[in-house]
């Protein structure tokens, strides 16, 4: 049997003050529309349509790929006028799953509800009981409280009708024949001259087609975005179940409160996370590694036992970064794509890494940067010291054998090799390859000045 998913996402969202399409703005660090998108993209379905109007090239390029279909509906006339404009692209039989673009957190496992309720036949409404249901439409039932009548939007109900706290969440599906018919004897007669999907209810139940309201467990997956407030608070909520399902899996949050992940984070047990870190793309983090507070982390994968002091800032880009086992990064560390720190490695503060790899027990602690370099097993890399992989035109790579020192201060001007167990002296700029196991350095000789005076104040 067909399933079609059509989601209505013309709406303008003037409420949020913004010149950007409501469906666009940001959850969790993606699109309120991708959210539902993502969602039905697991539905298994064999049509996606949405319906775009309000900014339509921007919301349809945001989100596009292979599978999705795109109907623009100019002018918006209503909810019911945005399905119309699907007719043409849904299947003569089956379900029709409808869903709002503004309504991020609806979960797959409702959506199939909804689904299997309908099977091809019924017609299936999403509710939900509010203590305030005031803007929303009210389901309205027999004087049993049984039977699905129709739903009253609130602007055209009646003051009875407005005590009514079972309220429509905007999503249903509908057996698409039926759907087609009823589409088409839609009329905008009502308060607010719009074609009201809504209206499509009293229709099945005149055409004596079952309806099925089912009450949406959690309220979270049903609220839709129109103020920046909202946004804040469903934002917040969704930041909330995050935190609470690492907690269940056994990572230590010191406030669930204080915890974003704007992407997927992946931990084992005994992780610990402090106050006020952002994960952002792809990050896992090992057993029993620890995240101190304030650190940006995206795009990394951190091994067991590593501690990331506070103040870190690791954004792997397309790259990635590694953390290797027990290495200690921070305070105020930052790694930058292509980062790859083996075991026990130490980066201390206001130490930069790019593209490098730095082998099992090597150390920067201080003030230093590493780019396009292979760093060897115990290298010390002394405070101050950097490398020039940079020409003005290319990059180039560094590579220090294991056991080098390097002291403070040193340029190490790439292309160039420190061999194994060669101490650079303090303050070198080295530019041609350094013998192993020997002192180079490369800097003035000291000389003292006998006799010399300091100069002195002219008297006038
Ligand atoms: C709608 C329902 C109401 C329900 C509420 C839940 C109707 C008539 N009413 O009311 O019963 O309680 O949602 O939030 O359906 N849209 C378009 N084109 C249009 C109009 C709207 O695509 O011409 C889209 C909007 O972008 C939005 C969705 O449809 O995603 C709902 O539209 P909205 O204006 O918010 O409907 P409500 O008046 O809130
Ligand atoms: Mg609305």
């Amino acid at each position: 049997m067909a399933l079609d998913i059509v989601i209505m996402a013309a709406g303008k969202g003037t409420r949020m003050r913004s010149a950007r399409p409501k469906v666009l703005h940001q959850l969790a660090g993606k699109s309120l529309l991708q959210h539902v998108l993502d969602t039905v993209c697991a539905l298994g379905s064999d049509r996606i349509i949405t319906i775009t109007g309000h900014g339509a090239g921007e919301v349809e390029a945001a989100v596009r790929a292979p599978g999705l279909e795109f109907v623009r509906q100019e002018p918006l006339l209503g909810t019911g006028h945005a399905v119309q404009q699907a007719v043409p692209l849904l299947h003569d039989e089956g379900t029709t799953l409808i869903l709002n673009g503004d309504v991020p957190l609806i979960e797959a496992a409702t959506a199939r509800h909804l689904i299997d309720d309908c099977g091809g036949q019924r017609l299936s409404l999403l509710t939900v009981a509010l203590g305030d249901a005031s803007g929303y439409g009210r389901v309205v039932r027999d004087a049993a409280g049984n039977e699905v009548l129709g739903i009253v939007e609130h602007k055209d109900a009646t003051e009875a009708q407005r005590q009514i706290r079972e309220a429509y969440t905007g999503m249903m599906a509908a057996p698409t024949a039926a759907l087609k018919r009823w589409l088409a004897r839609l009329t905008n007669d009502n308060v607010q001259g719009e074609y009201y999907l809504t209206d499509i209810v009293a229709m099945a139940v005149a055409d004596g087609v079952h309806v099925v309201a089912t009450q949406a467990a959690n309220e979270t997956e049903v609220l839709g975005v129109n103020t920046l407030s909202q946004l804040a608070d469903l934002e917040r909520r969704y930041q909330l179940g995050r935190a609470e399902a690492l907690m269940d899996a056994g990572v230590r949050l010191a406030d669930p409160a204080r915890f974003d992940v704007r992407g997927e984070l992946v931990c084992a047990s005994d992780v610990e996370i402090d106050v006020n870190c952002v994960f952002e793309g792809r990050v896992e983090i090992g057993e029993g590694a620890r995240v101190g507070p304030h650190c940006y982390i995206r795009n990394a994968v951190i091994a067991p036992r590593a501690v990331i002091h506070p103040f870190t800032h690791m954004d792997g880009e397309a790259l990635g970064v590694r953390i290797g086992a027990g290495a200690l990064v921070g305070p105020f560390a930052r790694l930058r794509p292509g980062a790859d720190l083996g075991e026990e490695v130490h980066i201390g503060n206001f130490v930069e890494v790019k593209n490098s790899t730095l082998a099992r027990g090597a150390k920067a602690n201080h003030l230093a940067y590493l780019g396009d370099a292979d760093v060897g097993e115990r290298v010390n890399y002394g405070a101050g010291s950097i490398t020039a992989n940079y020409d003005g035109a290319n990059k180039h790579r560094t590579v220090i054998g294991p056991e080098v020192h390097v002291g403070s201060n040193c340029v190490l001007v790439a292309p160039i090799k420190v061999g194994e167990g060669a101490t650079i002296g303090a303050g070198s700029t080295i530019s041609k390859d350094a013998p192993a196991g020997q002192l180079t350095v490369a800097r003035a000789k000291q000389v003292a000045i006998s006799g010399w005076t300091r100069p002195q104040k002219k008297k006038k």
